[in-house]
């Protein structure tokens, strides 16, 4: 992936130079601007991937920034930095498209987390996602099977008309990039897509994040709070994993589908929101249904349409374009040449039953794309690859010295030639995954353990499929910047 670019606009020399320490240290490339009016033709003129400017700034104000600034760029996220006591504006401004807001002073790590979330936010809605294959871009469903074809068919007629759409299927199926499909189709292309991920946010916080909250209404809300449906004004709201609901946010999400409007936490006014919903999720909501876990008037509210994946097993047709069109995705990012691909290869990955669906498939050709450079794609780096993913199980059920032996009596065998890197690709799965469980959700403290950037973090969580998205749990203090 490139790194990010940032535009920083900050008229206080010091605060500058120590925020774009922190986020160049991070990985991302930053570039400054002092002046309001400055950083506002900077990030009209050039492209960024994220904006972070203060609220107090010679030329032109931060909310006047953010409110121009989102008319010429709506799908640029910017991050609004404001003092003690001028809360106010600053909500002021996620209502004006602001993504979100930081009040002064923070943490490196808060900085860092909501810089990770707006980047990857922004993305979401910028990058587009082509149909059928890929030509250029990064994102693309592939797949030119009769039931993708159908799935484009009915995509087309849903993406024009605002109703609510249920995308269902296996996880690593492809329903997320169904629902940025639908968004980038639809006549609300140009308005905000924002994507809130149901099981990755504690219970509690579910719903001041949906609908807001004000000042007071539970503890530590200490400042009214703008939720995703309010930001999403005119635009598409994103509800990923809503098997995950509890009861209670299930009660207020049908209200508001029903009624088109949102109460804040603490607050019984009616707001009220145009926002086209698209739901997804993984779990057999019928049985649901019948253990009473999830309400059936929602369900039928939601699934107005239904966009249901078929799992890969079921299209082994489309595994030739899609390892194909992995392939020429992974040898540009690791920038090796483009290997060639055995048929034998293919064929065993046709064979497969895949659990892990797309996503898989993709870590089997990534991973077998390492094996096999420089050279081309055969059976036995597929029959590794996949074998690979399957292992970390079999390493818990041995004590390491055992996997250890395992490892160094093949190569001596010359079977492999790779201990040391094979090694640590069998047991990172578990590294990242239970330090996540650890650290509850909470990115920065298990990047900090395990030593990595939040940027590699996010990268490995993606790739095992863990959600990233909005996991981010509120951290203990680190370095402070003022
Ligand atoms: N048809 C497809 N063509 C190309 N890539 C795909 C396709 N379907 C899925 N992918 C890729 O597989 C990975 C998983 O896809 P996605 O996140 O959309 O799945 P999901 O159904 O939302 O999974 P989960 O239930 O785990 O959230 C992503 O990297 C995505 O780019
Ligand atoms: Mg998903």
């Amino acid at each position: 992936m490139m790194r990010p670019r940032i535009l920083l606009i900050e008229d206080d020399a010091s605060t500058s130079s120590a925020l774009s320490k922190v986020l160049t240290g991070e990985g991302y490339l930053v570039t400054t601007a002092d002046r309001g009016d400055d950083g506002l033709a900077m990030a009209t003129r050039e492209t960024f991937d994220l904006v972070i400017t203060d609220l107090r700034l010679p030329g032109l104000g931060g909310l006047e920034l953010v409110k121009q600034l989102h008319i010429a760029k709506p799908k640029l996220p910017i991050v609004l930095m404001t003092a003690h006591g001028t809360t106010e504006t600053a909500i002021e401004a996620t209502k004006q498209g602001a993504y979100e807001y930081l009040m002064k002073p923070f943490e490196a790590d808060e900085l860092l987390d909501l810089v990770a979330a707006a980047v990857d936010a922004g993305r979401l809605m910028s990058e587009p996602v082509e149909l059928g294959e890929a030509r250029s871009g990064q994102s693309a469903l592939v797949g030119s099977s009769r039931a993708m074809q159908a799935i484009y068919k009915e995509l087309g007629r849903v993406a024009a008309t605002p109703v609510t759409v249920l995308i269902r299927g296996e996880t690593g199926t492809g329903k997320e990039l169904i629902a940025r499909a639908i968004y980038q189709h639809s006549d609300r292309a140009d308005k905000p897509f924002i994507a809130v991920n149901c099981a990755a946010i504690p219970e509690t916080l579910l719903e001041s994040e949906l609908f807001g909250h004000e000042r007071g209404a539970f503890t530590g809300a200490q400042a009214r709070r703008v939720g995703r449906f309010e930001q999403a004004e005119g635009g598409t709201l994103f509800l990923d994993e809503i098997g995950d609901l509890n009861p209670n946010t299930q009660a207020k999400l049908l209200r508001v589908l029903q009624e088109r409007c949102i109460q804040r936490l603490g607050d019984s006014t009616n707001v009220p929101v145009d926002v086209r919903v698209i739901a997804a999720t993984h779990r057999d909501l019928e049985s649901a249904i019948k253990e009473k876990e999830f309400r059936e008037d929602l369900f039928y509210r939601l699934s107005v349409v239904t966009i249901s994946l078929p799992p890969l097993r079921e299209r082994a047709e489309d595994i030739p374009d899609l390892v194909r069109f992995f392939i020429r995705r992974y040898a540009r990012e690791l920038s090796v040449e483009l290997p060639a691909v055995q048929a034998e290869a293919i064929a065993f990955l046709q064979r497969q039953t895949w659990p892990g669906n797309v996503r898989e498939l993709e870590n089997a050709v990534r991973q077998a794309l390492l094996l096999a450079k420089p050279l081309a794609i055969g059976l036995d780096h597929v029959q590794q690859a996949v074998d690979k993913a399957r292992r970390p199980e079999k390493i818990s059920q041995q004590p390491h010295s055992a996997y250890i032996a395992d490892l160094l009596a093949s190569a001596e065998r010359g079977e492999i030639n790779n201990v040391y890197a094979r090694m640590i690709a069998d047991l990172e799965p578990d590294l990242f995954k239970q330090a996540i469980q650890m650290a509850h959700g909470n990115q920065a403290k298990a990047a900090r353990w395990l030593g990595v950037t939040r940027l590699k973090m996010r990268e490995k969580l993606t790739e095992l499929g863990l959600h990233p998205r909005n996991s981010n749990a509120p951290d203990e203090t680190s370095e402070e910047i003022n």
